[in-house]
């Protein structure tokens, strides 16, 4: 429904029943979040929807080919744009949501992806539309990281030629695993996608923007994620957002980015399979914020301003399809300088079109005494950020790194152990070089705007896909940590209400790869899955 149409009371009752979420999901030290207590990893619902019947088309994989460099990602780079075809189409979906690696370890075989994803239990779904993009059928069409292939979900003609990508998510493939955390980590997700179709977009010289003023259930409509009869008892999609590509990118931000509408009829097909036959569990609460949270997408910039920094040298695609998450750190290893100062500067250039303020656990950086720093972020938050924080903080400037003019030492110590523990006891808070925390200004949501909830962690989660992709550039790795103890964490910061929580946090360092997991490239079997694909 659109958000003019819901009464000031009812929006009201779905802020509060989304911080109410909020609250009941928090981890405390004497006991998590509720989720399942078992688990059975070979009833793990299936990584891959598809579509039953619809027809199948597969993508040219053609990364390789794609020399733009990363300094492109950050805009420091002006690349020709490419040609809207299946072929550019085809470079766009594996670079943000394609197979990157196929792991191993003894009887276990695992893929990753170019997006990253909380448990890697990859709950986002990614669809095109399309109308005039060459070598691709106009209308509806769901993408298939497995094979690399778009299945056609509806065959329709759009009121105007163009390229949309619209996000939805699989609740229950997170759920599984976390139980009613799950909904803050798809959100999380999404915004990584969202950074890592920004990010895809960089190589090819186009841009992305989110569709602002569209429903959640007008984005549901066009997906066909409204379509009953084609889920059956299939696990439902939450919609969640719509991207305007823009393949012709003038400078600066359009000020009007259209919304895709079909002209005539609509010819859908495909049936949604089952994911998990034998769900063990159920969590009501993630489907109650799911509800309460649905609004109205607003206008949010994915690309930032250009770092002052020249960007570190390499081709953008590798560092995409070469991110991974670290999971052990070197922990002596320190951070140089240069490195700080580079991702302090590019972090800075998205924090500022959002809700939220970096702080950040320095363990081990060059020029820096270890402690707890604030590197600033949205700059109307700055003032309430401080007078939220009633912490004894020094607030002090640092003379020393004056290319981080943000940069404030609030206190300085060994947090190691301490930020572990908050990262619910994980070593790579500790072992890592610094350990960033994300805090996101509630305020709004809590005064009637419950999408907000949502739009705060697709906040974090592109600051979070910037800060993997510079740390890989830099020659270093990240790990996204959704796992914290929120109240913990606020009490540190001497933080007495909600106005502003900790919604992520990110370690940063220099990982130490495990030996005894293999890595192969992904698609090799490319060539008998298209002979597989042409009987299904
Ligand atoms: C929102 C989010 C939260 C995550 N939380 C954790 C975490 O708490 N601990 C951890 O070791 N990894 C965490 N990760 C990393 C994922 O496990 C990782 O992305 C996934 O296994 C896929 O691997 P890849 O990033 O190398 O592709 C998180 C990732 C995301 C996107």
């Amino acid at each position: 429904m659109p958000v003019r149409d819901i009464a000031e009371g009812d929006l009201q009752v779905r802020a509060q029943a989304v911080l109410a979420y909020h609250r009941r999901t928090k981890h405390r030290p004497d006991g998590y979040a509720a989720g399942p207590e078992t688990l059975d990893w070979d009833a793990q619902p299936s990584p891959y929807r598809h579509f039953a019947g619809a027809p199948v088309t597969l993508l040219p994989l053609v990364s390789d080919g794609i020399d733009a460099p990363f300094a492109a990602l950050t805009g420091q780079h002006r690349v020709a744009a490419a040609a809207p075809d299946s072929r550019s189409l085809g470079a766009l979906l594996e670079l943000s949501f394609g197979l990157a690696a196929i792991k191993e370890y003894g009887p276990d075989r695992w893929t990753l992806r170019s997006n990253p994803s909380s448990g890697n239990l990859h709950p986002t779904e990614a669809y095109v539309l399309s109308g005039g993009v060459a070598g691709l059928a106009d209308g509806v069409h769901h993408y298939r990281p497995g094979e690399h292939a778009l299945e056609q979900r509806c065959a329709t003609r759009l009121e105007r030629p163009g390229l949309w990508i619209g996000l939805s998510s699989i609740l229950w493939r997170e759920a599984w695993k976390y139980g009613e955390r799950a909904f803050r980590y798809c959100q999380l997700d999404i915004g990584h996608a969202v950074g890592a179709v920004a990010a895809a977009c960089a190589v090819l010289g186009w841009r992305a923007h989110p569709v602002p003023g569209i429903c959640s259930g007008a984005i549901g409509q066009l997906l066909g994620l409204d379509r009953a009869q084609d889920f059956g008892r299939a696990e439902r999609e939450e919609p969640e957002v719509l991207l305007h590509i823009e393949t012709a990118p003038e400078h600066g931000s359009p000020d009007n980015i259209p919304a895709p509408e079909f002209a005539g009829e609509a010819s859908w097909s495909g049936i949604a399979n089952l994911l998990d036959p034998h769900p063990m569990y159920r969590w009501p609460v993630i489907e109650a914020a799911a509800d309460a949270s649905r609004g109205e997408v607003e206008s949010m910039t994915l690309h930032g301003g250009a770092p002052a920094l020249p960007a570190p040298q390499a081709r953008a695609a590798d560092i995409i399809l070469k991110r991974r998450s670290a999971q052990r750190y070197a922990r002596d290893h320190v951070l140089p300088r240069s490195a700080f100062v580079r991702l302090a500067d590019s972090a800075g250039q998205l924090l500022r079109g959002t809700g939220l303020q970096l702080l950040a656990f320095v363990h081990n950086v060059e020029g820096l005494e270890r402690g707890l720093y604030a590197l600033g972020g949205n700059a109307d938050g700055e003032a309430r950020l401080r007078a939220a924080l009633t912490g004894d903080f020094a607030w002090r400037e640092l003379a020393a790194m004056p290319e981080v003019p943000s940069l404030r030492l609030l206190a300085t110590g060994d947090f190691r152990k301490l930020v572990r523990a908050l990262s619910c006891h994980q070593a790579i808070a500790a072992d890592a070089c610094v350990t960033f925390c994300m805090l996101a200004e509630f305020g709004e949501a809590a005064s009637g705007r419950p999408w907000r909830y949502r739009r705060l962690h697709w906040e974090a989660g592109l600051v979070g896909q910037r800060l993997y992709l510079e740390a890989g550039a830099l020659g270093h790795d990240g790990t996204g940590i959704g796992c914290f103890m929120d109240d913990e964490v606020h009490r540190l910061l001497g933080m007495t209400d909600d106005t502003f929580q900790v919604v992520y946090h990110f370690a940063l360092g220099l990982a130490i790869a495990d030996t005894r997991i293999s890595s192969a490239p992904a698609y090799t079997d490319r060539f008998r899955r298209e002979a597989d694909l042409r009987t299904s």
